[in-house]
């Protein structure tokens, strides 16, 4: 089967600012240098808000991760859960036509696919509200045959239960998912042989949560669930040490009790580290300088200034720039060396900052932005 981008595609893709939320978060989770790592769960993330995966959500990404966009795609159109084209509005229907499935009567649920919804998969209904596909085993073989609609299975489907839930979905209910057959789990059909004593609750863990959840068709838009990367709230507040004076510096300072020796070495005075410690050769050569974040700014402040005067700035590398969080020529041209560096490393560049001159050359454009506006006013 052909995957490739479908010919219809919106203008533009933007994540709710809970999702930009999440997926910033997850991009944290990857070591410096290896964020691409996280093309996979932003990929999703956005299909699980659009519904499928458009040419501007692949190529947001992309530009998020820092990626080309031909990198992408190719994981996109790769992997088949990725939609490449419009799906229902109401529910995209993976029926499981796999062995179990196929022998319990999966081909019954894809004539009902037929009737109710398109006659080929991946087509929407005529009202737009359902699209429906084949898939291989989806893991829930003991419970066939099944599909997952949304976020969630419908197991022990018969044809007459499976368009019940589809007509019930299209009235704007969400039915149960699991067992459609009044199983609790997978136990035999006849009734539990073993492990009698089970916790006797109406719905298995899975339903129970699925049912606690309540976004089995729901497109998500990252306010479902908080947020858990905790990490990166304390990365955006550090603490500043308090000021030590020298005097209670050196009182505070670690060394052995006098005239008892720590260890087996006898020494019971502490070595004058500075003298006595080789520093890194960097160090040593002068190069120790530490990057520092500059000033970042979640949104632009008014309009945000066009990036792409600076020379060596393109558009992909502007949208970068955005999302690291510089908008305006003065926040470049206030980067200090360290800060440099801190921009330097995150984008790759190798010294390419200081080579090109963005700071010089953003001096000089924002100067000519405030000419400009002191000559209109
Ligand atoms: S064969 Fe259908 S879930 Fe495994």
């Amino acid at each position: 089967m052909l995957r490739r981008l479908h010919p219809n595609q919106p203008d533009s893709f933007a994540f709710t600012p809970a999702n930009q939320a999440w997926a910033e978060g997850q991009i944290t989770k990857y070591p410096e240098g290896r964020q691409a790592s996280a093309i996979i769960p932003l990929l999703w993330r956005a299909q699980e808000q659009e519904g499928w995966l458009t040419r501007p959500a692949i190529e947001h990404i992309a530009s998020m991760l820092d990626m080309a966009y031909i990198r992408a795609l190719e994981v996109a159109t790769f992997y088949f859960m990725f939609q490449l084209q419009p799906v229902g509005s109401v529910a995209h229907i993976q029926v499981c036509g796999t062995t179990s499935c196929m022998i319990c009567g999966a081909e019954k649920l894809v004539e009902i696919c037929k009737e109710k919804i398109a006659p080929r998969a991946h087509m929407l209904s005529s009202d737009g509200k359902f699209s429906w596909e084949e898939v291989e085993c989806l893991g829930a073989c003991a419970n066939a045959p099944m599909a997952q609609i949304g976020k969630d299975y419908y197991e022990d489907l018969t044809a007459e239960s499976f368009a019940k839930i589809l007509d019930d979905m299209a009235a704007g209910k969400v039915p149960t998912p699991g067992p459609q057959n009044g199983r609790f789990a997978s136990e035999p059909l006849g009734g539990v042989t073993s492990l009698h004593d089970y916790s006797g609750e109406p719905m298995n863990g899975s339903v129970a949560l699925a049912d606690a959840h309540g976004d089995t068709l729901k497109r998500i838009d990252g306010t479902e669930v908080p947020l858990i990367t905790p990490w990166v709230a304390k990365a955006s507040k550090p603490t500043k040490p308090k000021p030590v004076d020298s005097a209670t510096a050196k009182k505070n300072e670690p060394k052995p009790a006098a005239k008892k020796p720590v260890d087996t070495t006898g020494v019971s005075k502490q070595a004058d580290t500075d003298k006595t410690i080789a520093k890194p050769e960097a160090v040593a050569k002068g190069a120790d300088l530490v990057e520092t974040a500059p000033e970042m700014l979640k949104t632009a402040r008014g309009t945000p200034d066009d990036l792409k005067k600076i020379k060596g700035v393109g558009p992909k590398l502007e949208g970068v720039l955005n999302d690291l969080g510089v908008w305006h020529y003065w926040q470049i041209a206030g980067w200090s060396a360290a800060e440099i560096e801190w921009v330097d490393a995150r984008l790759k560049f190798k010294g390419r900052i200081a080579r090109d001159g963005w700071v010089e050359q953003a001096n000089n454009l924002a100067a000519a932005g405030e000419a400009d506006k002191s000559q209109s006013s």
